[in-house]
């Protein structure tokens, strides 16, 4: 969006991986995103540019922004909660022994409080003299699927510095850059803490609504109120707005539980267990509804599964992505696996090799062979749902709005049964089809 924006700016996209700057540099790029490709390929080659030589782009660069990922750390202290910050510290490292010019370092990493203090630390202790690092944070506010019409039209922008002239300095740079196509009065400038901590905390929040409407689903479901009424009413209150209230079989992405689980590490580290454990039952929450939605379909099937071929509609973790990372669909398929049905997936954006790989137990033993037995990717909706004796949607892509439901429903043993993981579907008039429709947050 930089290149987009700014054609007197050179952007230069450095990665170590030789595969994906290959992709960036070809035809296919290496993730899909609406409106990605067209601005991919406006710019390439006049103003951005895809390389793996970092050194040379560091020693050139007035501006570096460190965007790798900060994943949730596996072993060692805070695992299973704190962000494994290496990536950060290595390319802060590097940063330090090639630059022979002072630089702007800009933090857009989502890194736990006080990451951008440690950055300084490591820049100024191992850089030649003479030169001058400025840290910023800049937090990334997209969400995938919408990621370009989010960096084209910013809620906000938000750069933490450090309130020295210098620190002030060096945010005005990076406003000038931003001002190039954001009003000014969405650049804000806030502390460093302040910037770090707003990340998590905006996603917290976001994710504590879904689990919000997602635990009065479960009561809807058992009163026979209708989720989609009470978010509905609910959002009219201009005090709690419309957006991000739609019930669902849970929410996944690479962010909302690996942010939340940093939020619960600083919060434990700081002596706050009580903060701890009310940022933590939003995730207890989010666990609860996909096993709850795997479990109406087998109390719904005559409490069994096994052998049953289930249609899985959607394993992308919203729609327009092709990203799997932490997607309810996974959750889902694992139970169904557990309890021996068959499975037949379809997904628009998600690669084979992909959704198998998400569904293979990494490490202990390979069990792909089994995998592969109990769950068949299929080409389209149609194919999976044939000879299905359920069909789950558990992605919200809009082709599953306009399938031909008659002529699945005359291809699948029956009861034919629907279970509508995202409330997509227009459930009455399946029931005139003959279809028996299950959708969260309604009581049948
Ligand atoms: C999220 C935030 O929305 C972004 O603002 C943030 O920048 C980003 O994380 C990040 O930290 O990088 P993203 O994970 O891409 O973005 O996608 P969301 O649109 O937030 O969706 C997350 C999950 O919540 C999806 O599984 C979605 O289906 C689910 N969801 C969302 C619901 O179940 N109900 C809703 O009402 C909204």
């Amino acid at each position: 969006m930089i290149a987009h924006k700014c054609p007197h700016i050179q952007v230069t996209i450095v990665d170590m991986n030789q595969e994906r700057i290959d992709a960036w540099n070809s035809e296919t790029l290496p993730i899909y995103e609406p409106g990605l490709e067209e601005v991919v390929k406006a710019c390439r080659g006049k103003n951005l540019f895809f390389s793996t030589d970092i050194d040379k782009a560091i020693v050139e660069a007035d501006l570096i922004f460190v965007s790798v990922n900060t994943p949730t750390k596996k072993s060692g202290v805070g695992a299973g909660y704190a962000a494994d910050l290496f990536y950060v510290e290595s390319c802060t490292r590097r940063i330090a022994s090639v630059a022979t010019s002072s630089k702007i370092v800009v933090e857009k990493s989502t890194v736990p409080c006080r990451t951008a203090q440690s950055m300084r630390t490591i820049l100024e202790a191992n850089s030649r003299p003479g030169l001058r690092f400025d840290i910023l944070s800049n937090p990334e506010f997209l969400a995938e699927g919408t990621a370009m019409s989010d960096l084209d039209k910013p809620d906000r922008v938000l750069i933490g510095s450090l309130s020295t002239p210098e620190g002030r300095a060096a945010q005005q740079s990076l406003i000038e850059v931003y001002s190039n196509w954001v009003p000014k009065e969405k650049v804000i400038g806030t502390g460093l803490w302040s910037s770090e901590l707003t990340k998590l905390a905006a996603n917290a929040i976001l994710a504590q609504r879904i689990s919000s409407i997602n635990a009065l689903s479960a009561i809807c479901e058992v009163t026979g109120a209708d989720v989609d009424e009470v978010a509905y009413a609910c959002g009219l209150d201009s005090r709690i707005g419309p957006k991000f209230l739609k019930s669902s079989v849970g929410f996944g992405g690479s962010c909302f539980q690996k942010d939340i689980l940093n939020l619960v590490y600083l919060s434990e580290s700081l002596h706050l267990p009580e903060v701890a454990d009310y940022w933590r039952q939003v995730i207890t929450m989010n666990e609860y509804q996909k096993r709850r939605f795997a479990q109406t379909v087998v109390s719904s099937m005559f409490n069994t599964i096994t052998n049953k071929k289930l249609a899985v509609l959607g394993f992308a973790f919203k729609k327009d992505t092709g990203d799997t990372r932490e997607t309810p669909s996974a959750t889902v398929c694992r139970f169904f696996r557990q309890e021996n049905a068959k499975v037949s997936i379809y997904d628009p954006k998600v690669p084979e090799k992909q959704i198998f790989l998400d569904l293979t137990e990494p490490g202990v033993q390979d069990d792909s062979a089994v995998v592969k037995k109990q769950v068949t990717v299929c080409k389209s909706a149609m194919e999976a749902c044939t000879g299905a004796e359920g069909i789950c949607i558990l992605t919200e892509w809009d082709e599953f709005k306009q399938l031909d439901w008659p002529a699945i429903y005359e291809s699948m043993a029956k009861p034919a049964m629907v279970f509508d993981g995202r409330g997509i579907l227009e459930a009455d008039k399946l029931r005139e089809i003959g279809f028996k429709v299950f959708s969260i947050g309604k009581g049948v």
